[in-house]
């Protein structure tokens, strides 16, 4: 028989990702795990955001956020803009992070960063503890090696579970594989 445990969230690793906001006047970078894939068509992300949060008076002001992902040469960047807060520091320099302008939106994102998501955010839902927005993906600005085909390259990103910064990496199937039929 199984254990009952007190209620919680439990759905780990979470990729964990720096959100940029704000405009040219203030901008600020936020380090996220609990953000979501909620639509394709169009493209809309969730970022969940505590009330407590400097970040969240910028996303609520401007309406805009861009999700950037995270890889490795990246994680340094990630924890600093998770425990310090814009209120007080200039993240992108206590970080060594550069600003990158706006192409569809007002705020930052950040040059190093593999794959930025500029969104528009076209709900909020207010729940007991985060603010979620709901972020409409207006265009998605990659590095140059994060491109093939054409299409994104999305591998080496950061698996954030229970407080650990884990390598999420190695590939251990694909979609539908059961559903193929076995090769003669
Ligand atoms: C790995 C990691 C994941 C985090 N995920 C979230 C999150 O999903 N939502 C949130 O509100 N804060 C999250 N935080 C905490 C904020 O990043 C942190 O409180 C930050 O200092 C807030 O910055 P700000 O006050 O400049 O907005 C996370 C921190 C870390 C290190």
């Amino acid at each position: 028989m199984k254990m009952q445990l007190k209620p919680s969230t439990c759905l780990a690793p979470l990729p964990a990702v720096i959100v940029t906001c704000g405009d040219e006047t203030e901008n600020n970078a936020i380090t996220l795990a609990w953000v979501g894939t909620v639509n394709s068509e169009p493209p809309i992300v969730t970022a969940a955001v505590r009330y407590s949060r400097h970040s969240l008076g910028l996303i609520e002001r401007t309406g805009e956020f861009t999700v950037n992902l995270v890889d490795t040469p990246l994680m340094r960047a990630m924890d600093i803009c998770g425990v310090t807060s814009g209120r007080d520091t200039d993240k992108f320099a206590a970080a060594g992070i550069t600003r990158g302008k706006g192409v569809k939106v007002k705020c930052p994102h950040i040059e190093e960063s593999p794959l930025s998501l500029e969104c528009k955010v076209i709900k909020r839902v207010d729940l007991p503890t985060h603010a979620v927005f709901f972020g409409e993906v207006l265009d998605v600005l990659a590095r140059e090696d994060s491109v093939k085909n054409g299409r994104p390259v999305i591998e080496g990103l950061i698996a954030y579970t229970n407080g650990l910064y884990r390598a999420a990496g190695e590939q251990i199937g694909s979609y539908g594989f059961t559903a193929k039929r076995p090769e003669k």
